[in-house]
Parts: C-alpha cells; structure tokens; sequence
C-alpha cells in the first residue's frame, strides 16, 4: 500500500496560532508531558516540539481536532509538530507501527519516501491544509524547510 495526498482537504487547521501552540508548549513542559526532538548541538539543527496532552487544547487547536473528526470519526491521537527552522530536528527516516495521517497547519513541510531506485526519493512537498495518508510499514522521513506546525493523528 501506498501514501496518499490530499491537498487543501482541511482549513480549519490553518487557523492554529503561534501564540496558541506557544502557549499548549509552555503547558505541556508545565506538565512534563512534552517530547524534544533535538541535536546535542542545537546550533546544527533547529530543534522540533510535540505536544501530546489532550488535556489542554486552546481554541484554534481544538477546531482542528474538530474539523478533521468530523471527516475521520475513527481519528484516536493527535500530536502537534512544531519546528523552528530550516533542516529541524526530526525523527528521521522511520516507519510507524499503525497507519499515520499528517495534517499541515502552518508552514511548509516536506516528506521524502523510499523508491524502487536506491538513490531516489519521493518527495512530497505538504502545504497547510493539506494531509497526507502513511499506512503503517512505509518508511518515510521528515524534512523541516522552515518554521511549521503539523498535526499527526493515528487511528482506532
Ligand atoms: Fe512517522
């Protein structure tokens, strides 16, 4: 099975703030439920924020959640990727135990996939509003180009 792209499928989701996600960041290290992804030296690499607290979603993150149930009902996590520069920190080429739909918010953000040919990737360029499908096993690697926030929902 293949990924799939579906572009301009939601925008709600590109009405999440800055100041929102900044806020949900600053509550989730409150709460030690952050994850880092980062570089021992952080001026190599920008480093990426995920948010995985349901307890506290302000507003514009809240619709999002909202927006994207209300298409996928069976929706189950939803995690917020946020970057702060060109080349961030990522979790690198990796594939995920079940399937993975990414919702782009704001920024841009690439996804490079394997090929048939060694030296070759896929690379899918995602713009906010857009989602693209993972199913589980297919190894793709995150690409930051600039500050963005992406939401990543995994399933029932
Ligand atoms: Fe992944």
């Amino acid at each position: 099975m293949d990924y799939k792209i579906f572009r301009g499928k939601f925008k709600i989701c590109k009405n999440i703030t800055w100041d929102q996600v900044i806020d949900k960041i600053y509550y989730e290290y409150a709460t030690k439920t952050i994850r880092f992804i980062g570089n021992d030296d952080s001026k190599v690499r920008p480093p990426t924020f995920v948010c995985e607290n349901y307890n506290y979603l302000p507003n514009t993150i809240q619709d999002a959640w909202d927006e994207v149930h209300a298409v996928y009902e069976n929706i189950n996590t939803m995690h917020v990727y946020t970057s702060f520069g060109l080349d961030a920190a990522t979790a690198g080429r990796h594939r995920d135990t079940m399937d993975v739909m990414i919702v782009q918010a704001v920024g841009d953000m690439v996804y490079a996939f394997d090929t048939d040919c060694l030296d070759k990737k896929d690379e899918v360029i995602l713009k906010p509003g857009d989602a693209l499908y993972i199913p589980k096993g297919v190894h793709h690697e995150p690409l930051g180009i600039g500050p963005r926030i992406s939401l990543s929902f995994d399933f029932k």
